[in-house]
């Protein structure tokens, strides 16, 4: 199937806040993490059937310094990624998390690991 877009700015978000201030954004805008550790955007992403499943993450990052977070679905373990420099907020570069879902609605949730904060995060494609 195609993929399916959710966008970080229509998401649950812990610590963070919905802007458009920098182009390339997907939707309506994306979503500022707050520049803390724990941070967080969750999504309910829904599934046809149990298995496996690209959670492909857009998102910027003018700083520099990678941004990892912590990704976890329906609130098991979580896997950490790197979401290194894009080179400018405006730049839009994605990562690809594989992980297992359940049939029907599941959580996916990226958490900043560390006090920089998440990326600014656009959308999440599965
Ligand atoms: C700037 C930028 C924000 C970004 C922030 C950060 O303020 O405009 O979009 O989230 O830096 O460093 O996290
Ligand atoms: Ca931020
Ligand atoms: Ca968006």
């Amino acid at each position: 199937a195609p993929a399916a877009d959710y966008q970080a700015e229509n998401a649950t978000i812990s610590q963070g806040v919905v802007e458009s201030n920098h182009a390339g954004f997907t939707g309506t805008g994306f979503v500022n993490y707050d520049n803390v550790t724990g941070s967080h955007v969750q999504f309910t992403v829904n599934a046809a059937q149990a298995g496996s499943a690209a959670l492909t993450f857009r998102f910027a990052n003018g700083t520099t310094t990678n941004r990892p977070m912590a990704i976890s679905v329906n609130g098991g373990a979580a896997v950490s990624r790197d979401f290194p420099g894009t080179g400018a907020w405006s730049t839009w570069q994605e990562v690809t998390v594989d992980a297992q879902l359940n049939a029907g609605a599941n959580t996916v949730r990226a958490a900043a690991t560390t006090a920089n904060g998440g990326p600014n995060l656009d959308r999440l494609a599965v």
